[in-house]
This record gives C-alpha cells, structure tokens and sequence, in this order.
C-alpha cells in the first residue's frame, strides 16, 4: 500500500514514523511536515532525526508553516520545546527535498491516481491546501486515514482535539471532501495509554529504534500524568498505521463527521453523529475501540526490525 503520512513530530508521531517505515506492507512514498506540535523548523528537523535513526532513505518534505484562519497555538507543555523531548536523537546527514510538501502531494497523486493513502497525523493544512489548489487530485486520493478529533470531550480546549484546532478549517475541507476518509479521535486514541508493561516490551527488543521509542514514551508519559491524570500516555497517531496494518484491531463505524469553525466555545470540534440523529449523509468511518494490548504488541514487534 503506497501511502503518505503528514506529521508533526512530536512524540506520538514518532512513533508512527517507525511503525510505518518497519512495515513492509506498506510503501512510504514520503514523509510530509506540518507546523502542529511546535514550529515546523523543528517538526522539520524532528523528522529528519527520526529518519536518520530509522536508517532510512524516504523524501521528507516541508509543509506549511501556519494554520489558514485560526491562529497558531502549539503544544510545547506535552511534547517540550523541540517538539521531541527526552532522548538523544542522531544529527540528521541529509536534509529535506526542496519541493514543498502541499506540491509532492499533488504530483504524487497524479502519478498514482486511487493508489495513494494519505495518512494525516497533524494540523490538516497542508492536505486541504494541495485539494485547493489542484481539486483534480480530489477523486484521485485512494483514501484518507487520520488521526484527529473525537466523538466525545477534547483535549485542547473542552471541545476541541488538537490536531483539528490548529486548523479547523483545514479539517472541514478534508471532511467536507468525498475522498473516503477513516478517523482516529481521543474517543479510541486514550483507551491506547502506553502502560509500562508496553514501554517495558519496546526496551526489551534492545535494539538503538526500540531504546529511543521507549525514552520518547517516558517523556511523554510526564505530560499525560500531570495534565490528564492517565495512568500512561495516549499514544494516538500510530493508530493510523496500525490500522492499514492490521484493521481487525479495531472497530469503526460509518457516521457523520462536521467540523465547527464557528467562533464559539467548541471552535474545532468534530461533531460526530453517534446516534445517527441527523438524516445527514455518513461520511466517515470512525474508530471506536482499539485491542490496546495487541497494538502494543504490533507496535514492538515492528520496531524490533529497525537498526
Ligand atoms: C494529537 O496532538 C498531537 O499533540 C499529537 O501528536 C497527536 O497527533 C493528539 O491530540
Ligand atoms: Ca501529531
């Protein structure tokens, strides 16, 4: 499966990295950055850390700087100042292409018309403005496979996920779009909390990958006890390559997504029609519940194959 995978890292990315290049399966065709996490100097740089640790050759690819509309927060208090706190990463020896990442997107949809996942695990701007400016790529896109929103509460303001507000509007377009598109929300990302079993399982496969991967979950567990209580950290945008992996480990259904980008309280919330209530047409399949153990479990497995 080919797919793109548009990032932030950010932590939970990271690992989402290493899952997708551990996995044969699946043909990462490039890695594409966004601003989210912190600025996208550093997701940029982040990435091409990760790369290089990962040992591996895959374009990576600098997206846009800033949100559409909304103005830009940033989410230093989880994931530290560099956006990926905690271990010692190599200094990158290859830099990012110098094709921008709104551009590879849409060349390489056209190159590979319905074959193409795109797999967005930050602020959506970058996707919805490669849909703006070349709406051909639109009916060419396979599928979208994201993480972000939620069925339920937020975790950036009481309504709001993250990723969705960085850029509500970003999102709608993505939602709006008939591209048919999968959604992992907090509602299925926190029943995935990285207890210490799992970080002790990563450790274990004692290779230099596994050994960041689990530093890089200690740090990001601080966050998560201090500011949500949880037992772990919620380790969400691997869902999206667990997914394309192994879908059986969880369950969706096919429901109405909308995106507020009214200036109210719930600026940036995903509205999801879980009782179907509306006659609004479904138009998003929407992780539920996740087999936690058995995606730890992917995720060690996989990560032992890298350097
Ligand atoms: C999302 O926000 C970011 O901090 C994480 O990387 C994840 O993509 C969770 O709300
Ligand atoms: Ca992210």
């Amino acid at each position: 499966m080919k797919i793109i995978l548009d990032c932030d890292p950010g932590h939970d990315d990271a690992l989402a990295i290493m899952l997708a290049l551990a996995s044969p399966e699946l043909e990462v065709l490039g890695i594409t950055v966004t601003y989210g996490n912190v600025g996208l100097e550093n997701t940029l740089n982040n990435a091409l850390k990760i790369r290089e640790l990962c040992g591996s050759s895959v374009p990576i690819y600098a997206g846009v700087p800033l949100p559409m509309i909304a103005e830009r927060i940033s989410a230093e208090f989880v994931h530290g100042r560099s956006g990926l706190d905690g271990p010692v990463l190599p200094e990158p020896t290859r830099g990012a292409e110098t094709t921008r990442a709104v551009d590879f997107i849409i060349e390489t949809v056209m190159q590979h018309p319905n074959e193409v996942t795109i797999c967005p695990v930050g602020p959506m701007t970058n996707l919805a403005l490669a849909m703006r400016l070349e709406p051909k790529i639109v009916p060419l896109i396979q599928q979208i496979v994201l993480m972000g929103g939620s069925t339920g509460l937020g975790n950036w303001s009481p309504a709001a996920e993250f990723n969705i507000l960085c850029d509500p509007h970003a999102a709608k377009i993505v939602f709006d779009s008939p591209v048919p598109t999968t959604m992992f929300g907090l509602n299925v990302t926190h029943q995935a909390l990285a207890l210490p079993q799992h970080i002790q399982a990563i450790c274990q496969n004692g290779n230099k990958t596994s050994l960041v991967a689990a530093e890089l979950l200690e740090f990001f567990k601080l966050a998560y006890q201090k500011r949500y209580g949880y037992a772990g950290p919620a380790l969400h945008d691997p869902c999206v390559i667990a997914y394309l992996l192994r879908p059986d480990l969880f369950k969706l259904e096919y429901l109405h997504v909308d995106v507020d980008c009214a200036l109210t309280p719930s600026f940036g919330r995903t509205v999801v029609d879980v009782y179907q209530v509306t006659k609004h047409q479904a138009n998003t399949h929407v992780a539920l519940e996740v087999d936690a153990d058995a995606y730890f479990a992917l995720i060690a497995e996989r990560l032992a194959q890298l350097p």
